[in-house]
This record gives C-alpha cells, structure tokens and sequence, in this order.
C-alpha cells in the first residue's frame, strides 16, 4: 500500500460520527498519566529571563511587518522569545490539584510539543555554540551539547548575522494517552499552535520567521539529538525553523552539516513519562507513512517573505497582554454579540494574504479554508458563510459544494477577503451537534470548521503535507485565539468533531475537502471554581 493510501485509511479511521468515535482507550488511566514536562536529568541547566509584561508594541503594530526594529539578540531577547511562546502562563488549581496552563494551548492540556533552541554564542547564556532544550516548568535551557564553531558556521552559512533556529518535536504518547487513534491529528495541531506562537512572539522582537522545510525527518532527529528516542515514549522530531533579525532570502540551508551532528556527544538523559507507556496502534504506522523525505526546496507560496502592511483596526491593546491572558472558553453565554467590522477583523488575522506575520512558517500555497457558522454577529444575517483563503480553490469549491449555495459578498467586507454568505438561517443547533454536542460551538458568536484541500493538496500524492495540513489549521487557530482576547471575547479550538456530517454540510461528496478543525469564539463563561495562580511564583 502506498504511503498516500495509508495516510487515507488513517485519516478515514480517526473519523468520529454520530455512530462511533474514533478508536481509543474510552478511558483516563490516571495511574499512567504521562509528565507534561521533558527532563534531561544530568544536562546543564541555564535559566532564563522571565520578562515582565510592557504595553508596546500594541497588537495592530506587531501585526504590521516593519513596524518594529529588530532587537538585538541575547540572553533578555531570546528568554522573552521563549517566555512569550513555549512559556507556562498560569496555574490552576481546583480541590487540591494544580496543573499548569501554557501560552501555546494543547488539546486536552497535555502538551506533546518540545522545543530546541541550535544557536551561535549568545551574549549571556554561552559562549560557543549549542543545541538545548527548552523547559517550560522553569524558563530554562538544558545545554544538549555545545557544537564546534566549525559545524555552525556550516549550518549558519549565508544566514543573516545572529540568524538562529527552533526545533519543535513531538511526544505522541501524551495525547494518546487520551484519545487513542485521533492522537497524530491533535499533537499536529498543537505544532500549528506552537509555529505560529513562536511567528508572534518573534514578530514583538521585530524578528522573522522561516521553516526549513528542505530537512527531511532522518535530518531533522540528528540535529535535535533525537536519533536514539524509541519504544512507546518515542519524540519525533516535526520541523525547524530560522528565526533572524532580518529575511531571509530563499532557502539556503544545504544538508552537509548534518554529517557534522551525528558525531555530537550529547548531556542528558531523558526522563519517563509514565510507567507503562502504551502507544496506541496505528501511530507510529501513520507518523512514518507521512515523515517527510529531504527534498531540495519545496513549493513555496507566493506570499512568503513579502511581508505588506495588514489592513487591521489601529488598537491599544498590547500584544504580549493577549498572548499572556489568552485562555480556552469552557463555556458561551449565548448573548453576547461581536460587530461586523470586528469580525472582519478575525477574518483578516486568519489570511496569509492580510496577515503575512502571523503565517511566516507557513511555506507552502494555503490549502485551509473556513467554513464559518455565524451566530451573533450584528449587522451580519445569521447563516453559513466561507472564507476561501486560496483564490485557486474557488472554482473547484463553487463545483464541489451545493448548487443552492448564494456565494453573495456580505455586507462591508473588506476588499481583499474572499468571503461570502453561503446560505442564510439559524445554524447554531447543527453547529453544536456536528461539534460533538459541545455547546461552545452554537453558543458563541461564531463557530467554524477548518475545511482543507485533502486529495488535491498532495502533490505527487506526497504524504507529508498531511501533518503541514493540521500545521497550517495550527495556526490558524492560534490567531483566533489571540483576535478573540483583543476583541474582549474567548475563543476555544475544537478537535472534537464529526467528520463527514461537517463534510455534508457542504454538500462535498468525496474527498477532495475534508474539515481538519475546528473553533468558536464568543461571550465566556468563567469556570469559578478554580482559582488561578500566577505562572512562575518565584518571580
Ligand atoms: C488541537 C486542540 C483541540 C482542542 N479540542 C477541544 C475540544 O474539542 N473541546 C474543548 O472544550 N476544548 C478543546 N481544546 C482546548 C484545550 O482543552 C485547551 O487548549 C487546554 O485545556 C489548555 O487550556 P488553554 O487553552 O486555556 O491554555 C482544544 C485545543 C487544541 C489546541
């Protein structure tokens, strides 16, 4: 069976419908709950800054490409980097337990992604060259192993000066733990969070972005030490990405340093998660059928790099308050309403084309669309809507849905956003329904269903764009989040949802689109019994 049929049978099979969820434990084994956190034990630990919260740059200009000089890089930036996108934002405690909550969200809170900082010398944290992993629980760096100045210098080659790179991995046995097959789906959402976590939180510094998405994944485990990570606890390394004061022209990076990595003594010992981890079958089977092989460079979407001014509301909100205070909905009111012109603002921060920072990771053309319940927006009919976010997918997408679909321009939308009312009516009943039955979706203001390219998005029947394709809903979502703190409402990301009857929705008949995701955003409810206790105590 090809990898491509694999990666279909895979997707079909992590399915929920209102007959059955997809496979899985059914059940928490609170006895082998694994450790959010990843420990080196015996690694150097370095500790980093935590930064205290300034009002600038507002929301609007760190969202506006140039309209931040690039900082410095150093021990205070790249700590500030970190704190405001891997970073623990609160803890929560309830009946005696307390758990921590992140900046980047995570399906079920249970975090598979790690991160690795591959830098140059860095005024303040070393003076050669290193690779270390980033711990969450105490803003701080274990040094993996330092890297001769030779074998940066290959890596870093024709990279601007003080350029240095991400890796983000993922542990899969954390969420499937949880929710068995579906697992491969949520930790891929929760690396589209954490890319685009990373984007903004680079964007503050008046950094850029860019995956290196020429590494294939053998490439990719030697350069995060990763290469001896097996069994049910396996990491496997997702992606990297460059992180540079100025752009970055065009994918430079050649592989002959890599040779250089393999030979890298490497500190620490990785600690266990659980004590009798059990990966649920089919995992590590679609994980492999999708890893992508090196290739030479891939097909970069149009947009890249070319960073225009975004044509978003001025605000006075700060950009690292949101990132900071941004929080999941654990319930709607059902009352409150958002304007118009507010919702257009959702629509501009989720388009490559309006909102260049935000998707700077994202190397390949827009293969998500958004098909959007709207509930209570006011000055906008309640009904089902759609924002297509390639222009290429139109026609296609005219063809492939309803023939009674109106595809009318909604009233004073923005020039530059593809948007349009489908059909007008009460939807919040089939929203709630189709999400699970989870009342946050009919509730809010407004609930979507990430609808993705699937059959024609891979290339050559390429496997490997289907994890970029939860990537790309990843971030998406993160800037949902973030458009739902500044606009004084809440948003939540929706994992939970029945499969084909969203499809059907749309009337798509095949499997040329398939919804990968879904979010609302709305009036919250507070959950009072649970006190909320700040990020890092100890100051
Ligand atoms: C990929 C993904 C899927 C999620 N699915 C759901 C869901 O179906 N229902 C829900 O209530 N929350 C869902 N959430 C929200 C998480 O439960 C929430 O992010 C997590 O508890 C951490 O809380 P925080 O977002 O406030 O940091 C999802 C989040 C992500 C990132």
């Amino acid at each position: 069976m090809s990898d491509w049929e694999k990666t279909k049978q895979y997707h079909h099979g992590s399915k929920h419908s209102y007959h059955r969820s997809a496979p899985g434990p059914g059940y928490m084994d609170w006895e082998n709950q694994p450790d959010p956190f990843r420990r080196y034990d015996g690694a150097e630990v370095v500790d980093l800054i935590k930064t205290p919260l300034d009002t600038k740059p507002f929301y609007h200009e760190a969202l506006s490409c140039n309209a931040i000089s690039p900082q410095p890089l150093n021990i205070e930036t790249l700590s500030q980097l970190l704190f405001d996108s891997l970073a623990i934002s609160a803890w929560k405690s309830f009946q005696g337990s307390t758990w921590a909550l992140r900046v980047n969200p995570s399906s079920g809170n249970l975090h598979p992604t790690e991160g690795y900082i591959i830098c140059g010398p860095v005024e303040g944290l070393n003076n050669s060259p290193s690779v270390s992993h980033y711990c969450p629980k105490i803003h701080g760096l274990e040094i993996r192993t330092p890297l001769p100045i030779q074998t940066w210098g290959k890596m870093s080659e024709g990279f601007p000066e003080n350029t240095f790179f991400i890796g983000l991995s993922s542990i899969y046995w954390r969420e499937a733990w949880k929710y068995g097959l579906r697992a491969f789906r949520y930790c891929n959402h929760d690396v589209g969070h954490a890319l685009a976590a990373i984007n903004i939180a680079s964007s503050v510094l008046g950094w850029r972005t860019q995956m290196m998405d020429q590494l294939g994944r053998n490439d990719l485990k030697i350069l995060m030490g990763l290469t001896n990570s097996d069994g049910d606890e396996v990491e496997v390394p997702d992606c990297l990405i460059a992180i540079s004061p100025e752009p970055i022209i065009e994918p430079l990076m050649t592989n002959n340093f890599i040779e250089d990595f393999s030979t890298l003594e490497w500190s620490g010992t990785s600690n266990n998660l659980s004590q009798h981890p059990n990966l649920w079958p089919g995992i590590l089977e679609i994980s492999q059928a999708t890893q992508k092989p090196s290739t030479v460079s891939i097909n970069h979407s149009d947009s890249k790099n070319s960073l225009a001014p975004t044509p978003l509301q001025q605000d006075s909100f700060s950009m690292r308050k949101a990132i900071h205070q941004r929080r999941s909905a654990v319930a709607m009111d059902g009352v409150t309403q958002i304007s118009r012109e507010t919702f257009y603002q959702f629509m501009i921060t989720s388009n490559p084309d309006t909102c260049p920072p935000a998707f700077q990771t994202i190397s390949w053309a827009p293969q998500i669309h958004l098909g959007l319940f709207v509930h209570r927006i006011d000055g906008l009919p309640p009904g089902l809507y759609f924002l297509v976010r390639n222009k290429k997918h139109l026609k296609d997408l005219k063809n492939k849905f309803k023939k009674e679909f109106i595809w009318s321009r909604p009233e004073g939308c923005p020039q530059g956003l593809d948007l349009f009312i489908l059909q007008e009516g009460d939807f919040q009943g089939l929203a709630t329904s189709v999400s699970c039955g989870q009342e946050i979706a009919g509730k809010g203001c407004f609930s979507l269903g990430m609808i993705g390219a699937f059959e024609n998005a891979a290339v050559n029947e390429d496997a490997w764009i289907y994890p970029r394709l939860y990537w790309e809903c990843g971030v998406i979502g993160q800037m949902l989040y973030l458009q739902s703190e500044v606009s004084n409402i809440r948003g939540t990301g929706i994992g939970c949802f029945f499969d084909d009857p969203v499809r059907e929705i749309f009337g798509v008949k095949d499997l040329s689109y398939q919804s990968l995701y879904h979010f609302t955003a709305g009036g919250s409810v507070d959950d009072t019994r649970l006190s909320s206790l700040p990020a890092y105590p100890e100051g």
